[in-house]
């Protein structure tokens, strides 16, 4: 039993998503919505937007989205059926009958069994690795040597289960004991897409982690998207991680960013670490705001993701000259995304101790102690590029201006690349102006390069489509269903929209109704959904001039001519005298058009 989506559906038309976030965050009305400065990031001017004729928020800073329900579950760390029951008790609407004892057992799940088709396919890679999850976890409780190896690195088992650490046994088909048809063939190939099943040469298939310690990566949503598996003997490699798949891309992900968004925010910094382990050990002592990258180096995407929760980021390295190495790769990589107001350090443990190492010796005082010496940016770069010279030398300073000089250009931070400059001139004894000159720099440096990053794209047909039936579900009657469901363009808003024209096929009463909800609300959790949020909230922007009538039989136009020369394109590909009598005619009759 689970709670009826009907009651989910009836409690969101009910309430009022304004009412039900200004309790927490005080909303101001601007325009047709209301803004507040984002709960779930850190910012100076509001971004986080509350539409009360759809009833959702979105935030264009983070990218924070959702309806009522998820602002709870995101805001105060309820789980659903506690979201669900302080919205219902908030509205005076009661709960139905059967969620007293449902709860008891923690179900939560609202949709029902996941229909096997194949739009559903991520959603089933999802599914699976929630069940590898769940079979790690309950075979690190069996194994006695994984118990005592994170015994001795001083995990507690609170620890460990905060993080849905597991472990994944020796033998090479573990996973057919959980999933029952693991020789079919669609089995295999989800198991092989999510991951975790690996084909060898000669057609035998087995898991990919073996006698591993399990460490599953959550996506900014929560959703396990990887396990990264530590070997418990001296196996190579020390980490085996998931390899790239549907739903993970490695240089994208960041281990614990999604559980640690609070504490980020409220320690107003995050600690970017080496380790999973680090992270882990960090947390056990109370320093909840630190992440890891999955063993790559830290990227401008990580670091730009990073900056969207805090202010303030505190890359911490090892102290050897590996740390040394990596931290001036974040160096160079955080660069174009400083802007003044921005604060990037770097703080390096002593030599042989990485993070777990130091605070299980020295607690968590000390680490916070060691945070507070952290360097500023600017002070690592002058440092790390001048170490080995000797400023006293007109070489040693030529070669330092050289190698500093491109650092100098990518930074767009006005006001501290001035003082960047002012630092250098004075550690190479010159006159500003003259440095300034040979940098090539100032007038770089003062235009805004930012402005360009946001140009538009233009908008495709498709998206236009999608904008407007999440805006006025009406427009779906005068939708051409035919022509979108035969087109064949490998497109990932076109599936969307075939996903969109399926689901309100089956809810005819949410095109003859005008709308009180979000379109979204009625759609499974699949990966079209954070597309479909996207799209939903540049509506946000929309002001009246716009013709919808027009953009929309526009963009049908726009794809029955892709269509069409599509179709052309095919039939001239072929010999002509291959062309059947028909399609001779179809082609002419394509090329009048
Ligand atoms: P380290 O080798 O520094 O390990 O790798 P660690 O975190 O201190 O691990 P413990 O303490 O020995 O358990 C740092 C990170 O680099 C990635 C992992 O993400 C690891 O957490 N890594 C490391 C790999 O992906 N593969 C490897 O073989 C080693
Ligand atoms: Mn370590």
């Amino acid at each position: 039993m689970t709670i009826p989506p009907s009651f989910i559906h009836d409690l969101l038309n009910r309430v009022n998503i304004v009412d039900a976030i200004d309790r927490h965050v005080s909303l101001k009305k601007a325009g047709a919505n209301y803004v507040a400065c984002c709960p779930f990031h850190n910012e100076k001017t509001p971004s986080f937007t509350v539409s009360p004729t759809k009833q959702f928020y979105h935030c264009f800073g983070c990218g924070a989205h959702g309806n009522a329900i998820n602002f709870l579950m995101e805001y105060s760390g309820y789980s659903f059926v506690e979201a669900v029951q302080n919205l219902a008790a908030f509205s005076g609407i009661p709960m139905p009958d059967n969620t007293q004892a449902m709860q008891k057992k923690g179900v939560h799940r609202t949709d029902g069994p996941p229909e096997k088709t194949a739009r559903h396919a991520i959603q089933d890679i999802y599914e699976v690795m929630r069940i590898a999850t769940r079979f790690y976890r309950e075979q690190l409780k069996q194994s006695n040597s994984a118990i005592s190896y994170l015994k001795q690195r001083k995990l507690t088992g609170e620890t460990a289960a905060r993080f849905a650490i597991g472990y994944a046994p020796e033998g090479w088909q573990n996973l057919a004991a959980i999933f029952p048809d693991y020789n079919a063939e669609k089995t295999r190939s989800l198991l092989i897409r999510a991951g975790l099943m690996i084909a060898s040469d000669n057609g035998k298939y087995y898991d990919r982690f073996r006698d591993r310690i399990i460490f599953p990566i959550l996506n900014q949503q929560g959703q396990i998207v990887a396990f990264g598996g530590r070997t418990v003997n001296h196996g190579e490699p020390k980490y085996l991680n998931s390899p790239e798949t549907g739903i993970f891309i490695k240089g994208h992900e960041i281990y614990n960013l999604f559980s640690a968004r609070k504490a980020i925010r409220n320690a107003k910094c995050v600690i970017v670490v080496e380790g999973y382990m680090d992270v882990v050990a960090l947390s056990q002592h109370g320093i909840d705001y630190a992440v890891a990258t999955l063993g790559t180096a830290v990227t401008d995407f990580h670091i730009q993701k990073l900056l969207r929760h805090s202010d303030r980021i505190i890359f911490c390295f090892d102290g050897d000259n590996a740390g040394k190495k990596a931290a001036r790769r974040a160096l160079e990589n955080s660069l174009t995304q400083l802007s003044d107001g921005k604060t990037i350090q770097f703080l390096f443990l002593p030599e042989n101790e990485d993070p777990d190492s130091f605070i299980h010796r020295y607690g968590k005082n000390a680490f916070e102690q060691l945070i507070t010496q952290s360097i500023p940016l600017s002070e690592f770069l002058l440092a790390a590029y001048s170490q080995e010279l000797n400023l006293r030398r007109d070489e040693d300073r030529a070669k330092f201006i050289h190698d500093v000089k491109p650092l100098l250009h990518s930074i767009r931070a006005p006001a501290l690349s001035i003082m960047l400059l002012n630092r250098i001139a004075q550690m190479c004894d010159m006159d500003m102006q003259e440095l300034e000159a040979l940098m090539e720099i100032r007038r770089k440096v003062l235009r805004s390069p930012q402005k360009n990053m946001h140009r538009k794209q233009p908008i495709s047909p498709y998206r236009w489509l999608l904008l407007i039936l999440l805006h006025q579900p009406g427009y779906f009657s005068r939708l051409d269903q035919e022509l979108i469901l035969c087109s064949t363009d490998n497109n990932e808003e076109l599936s969307a929209l075939k996903v969109l024209i399926e689901v309100l096929n089956n809810k005819p009463e949410i095109v003859s109704n005008v709308p009180t909800t979000s379109l979204l609300n009625y759609l499974q959790e699949d990966s079209f959904k954070t597309l479909l949020k996207k799209i939903e909230s540049e509506t946000l922007e929309w002001n009246d001039g716009l013709n919808l009538d027009a953009e929309f039989s526009g963009a049908l136009k726009k794809i029955a001519d892709i269509q069409r020369k599509k179709r052309m394109t095919e039939l001239h590909s072929k010999p002509l005298n291959s062309l059947t009598a028909e399609e001779k005619q179809e082609l002419q009759r394509l090329a009048m058009h």
